[in-house]
Parts: structure tokens; C-alpha cells; sequence
């Protein structure tokens, strides 16, 4: 079964061919080796918008739609080719249905159920939020449940509990922004440019990580959630009063401590949740787990703790198509559709 998957919630176009793997076989990729081997990925098209967006420093939802309507057509052309297949190849559509800007997850929606439409083919329609923490399944399909997955990006930043397969408990989220929107924020704020997340691991790289005394984000209660608006005020307040800016010696360092407090204050919470809910694995997804000190954090954390973790690699990070088919592969595995469902509607909170 071949699935195209088109994914535009955000500021990305990406279209993905994937093929399911055979039921029966074996993955000796994986350690250990897998009984539900991940489906092939045939092509993953991405399309950014940054350069659209740049001038503003953060994303224009107009824009982004427009931009969207503008590109999508290549984008899936693209995937076809790539893939080597023409639409006669393709048995199944999926589809991000939401969260996200509403008219740019519009575009991506009436685009795949005029596809599915024509071709008399199922559609799926594909939570965001679960897309990116199934990208971690793609590459290491055999990891242990229940698992644990940290999801960190422009928009969200949660903690599941996935008890099984296609099961998703919320521990934890942002009570106000999202990790990956205060990096961008003090990027915007300092000039230099969108999206902030890799300029700040670019120019922070050969700072000091303690050069600034940032206090790690703590909610008052027990509860897993996070908050990222106090530490987010206080760099800016920072910014101000010391002028700080672009080509100043002292950036480095305020950008790599900035980087390193918002890693130690997911990871923190990380531990805390593994602590109450004792998973057998990690996972880390979202397009600021990109972030090499994130990275290197969360996995020394779970060497620490003797689980196994899973960080896909950076192109499955950030918004892409993939991870959009991979859950409709398993949607539709577990529950067929038999035609396209045209009142399917796109949502813009989850
Ligand atoms: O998952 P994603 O592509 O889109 C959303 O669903 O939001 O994530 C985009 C976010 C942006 O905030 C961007 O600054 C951040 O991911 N990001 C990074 C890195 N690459 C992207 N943050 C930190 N370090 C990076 N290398
Ligand atoms: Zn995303």
C-alpha cells in the first residue's frame, strides 16, 4: 500500500510518498530487531517559507496560505517524481487536519480530498501533534511501550505518556508560549531574523552556556506543565537595559545560556514525568528538538536513567509529510475507511 501524504499547518509545504511494509517481515535495521517494521519512506518533499516570513520575523498566517496555494502543486509533482509513481500508484491520502493556521491547513485539506475525490481512493485526516510523535516510529519502530515522548516546537510543547500504539496521554503542556516561540521571540527581538531556534544554535555555538544567569522555569504547583513567559521576559528585559545586539561580543554567551536553560527546564520536566510514570523508552520530536543541545541533554538524561531514547533525525523534526503518512498508515491499518470522508474538517487548537 502506497500512501501521499500532504502536510501544510504552518509555514512548511511538504508532500510524502510512503510504502507500507509487508505485515510478515522483520526489520534487522533496529535493535533489537523489529516485528513492525516502518514503512518506506519514498520521497519527503519540504518546502520552506522562511524567506517569505523572514521579514516579519515570525509567520504571516495570510501569507502563509497564499504561499501554500502558490506551491502546493509542485510540491505533491515533486513527491510523485521522486517516489517514481504517478497518482495510479497511490491507494491511500492523508492529510493534516489541524492544529495550526486555519487557512493554510485549508489549502492542504481541499487539495487531498479533490485528489481522493477524483481517485476514488480513502483519505485520513492526520492530527498534527500525533504526526510529530510518530516521526520518532519511522526510524526506530521497535522502541518499548509505554513510552514517553517530550514534543517541542513553534506552537506546542507537551508531554505524552503512550501507554500503547496510537494512544496519547497528556501530562504536561506550555501554559503560555511554546519553547520553540520564545526562541523565536528573542531572535525577532534582537534582529536576527525567523525562524529563531537555528540562528540562536548558530551564533550561540561557541558561547559560554554559563555565561548568564538565567533561573530555570518552574511552575509553582506539581504539575508537569511548563512555562516558558517568565524566562522569555526576563532575556528580553536583559536585552534592553544592556543594549545588547547583533555583533556584540557578549551575544554568544547570552544566546548558548538562553539555549541551555530552556533545554535543562524540558529536560527537568522530562525526568520529573519519567519519575511518576516510569516509561520503558523516550522520545523526542518537534522542530526544536533539531536543537544539538537539546539533543544532548535529553539523551544524557536517559543514559542516566537506563531508558532507551529515540530522537528522530533533523528532517523528521521539523514540519514534514512523512510523519503525516506514517499515522495514516497505522489509522488506516487499524481501522479502514472505504472511500473519502469530503466532511472532513480542518481544526485550528487541538
Ligand atoms: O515543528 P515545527 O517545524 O513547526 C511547528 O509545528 O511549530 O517547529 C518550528 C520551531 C520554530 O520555533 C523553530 O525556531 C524551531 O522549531 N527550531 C529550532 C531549531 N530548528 C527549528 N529550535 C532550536 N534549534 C534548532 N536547531
Ligand atoms: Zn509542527
Amino acid at each position: 500500500m502506497r500512501v501521499l501524504a500532504i502536510e501544510t499547518s504552518c509555514d512548511e509545504t511538504s508532500a510524502a510518498v510512503l510504502r507500507a511494509a509487508d505485515p510478515g517481515t522483520r526489520d534487522s535495521s533496529t535493535c533489537p530487531p523489529s516485528l513492525t517494521p516502518a514503512p518506506e519512506i519514498l520521497s519527503n518533499v519540504v518546502m520552506s517559507q522562511d524567506e517569505v516570513h523572514a521579514p516579519y520575523g515570525g509567520v504571516v498566517p495570510e501569507l502563509a496560505s497564499r504561499q501554500h496555494i502558490k506551491t502546493i502543486t509542485a510540491i505533491v509533482g515533486e513527491a510523485l517524481e521522486r517516489a517514481g509513481v504517478g497518482l495510479e500508484a497511490i491507494d491511500l491520502y492523508a492529510v493534516t487536519r489541524g492544529p495550526g493556521l486555519i487557512g493554510s491547513l485549508l489549502v492542504g485539506l481541499s487539495f487531498a480530498k479533490g485528489l481522493a475525490y477524483y481517485h476514488k481512493k480513502p483519505l485520513v485526516g492526520v492530527d498534527h501533534l500525533e504526526a510529530h510523535l510518530e516521526a520518532c516510529f519511522l526510524e526506530s519502530p521497535g522502541i518499548a511501550f509505554p513510552v514517553l515522548g517530550l514534543l517541542v516546537s513553534g506552537g506546542h510543547t507537551a508531554l505524552y505518556l503512550m501507554p500503547k500504539p496510537l494512544e496519547y496521554e497528556l501530562l504536561g503542556r506550555t501554559r503560555d508560549d511554546a519553547a520553540g516561540e520564545a526562541l523565536d521571540k528573542i531572535a525577532k527581538f534582537l534582529g536576527l531574523g525567523y525562524p529563531g531556534g537555528p540562528v540562536i544554535e548558530r551564533l550561540g555555538r561557541d558561547g559560554d552556556a554559563g555565561a548568564f544567569a538565567f533561573a530555570v522555569p518552574r511552575t509553582k504547583d506539581r504539575s508537569l506543565d511548563f512555562s516558558f513567559s517568565g524566562l522569555k521576559t526576563a532575556a528580553l528585559k536583559h536585552i534592553r537595559e544592556s543594549g545588547l545586539s547583533h555583533g556584540d561580543p557578549c551575544l554568544p554567551g547570552f544566546l548558548a545560556s538562553f539555549e541551555e536553560v530552556v533545554a535543562k527546564a524540558l529536560v527537568e520536566r522530562v525526568r520529573e514525568a519519567a519519575d511518576r510514570a516510569r516509561p520503558r523508552s523516550l522520545i523526542l520530536c518537534g522542530g526544536v528538538a533539531r536543537n544539538e543541545r537539546l539533543r544532548a541533554r535529553f539523551r544524557a538524561f536517559a543514559r542516566e536513567a537506563g531508558l532507551e531514547a529515540c530522537v528522530p533525525s533533523p528532517k523528521l523534526c521539523t514540519d514534514n509529510a512523512a510523519m503525516v503518512g506514517a499515522v495514516a498508515l497505522k489509522r488506516f491499518a487499524a481501522r479502514p475507511v472505504p472511500g473519502p470522508d469530503l466532511d472532513l474538517d480542518a481544526y485550528a487548537r487541538s
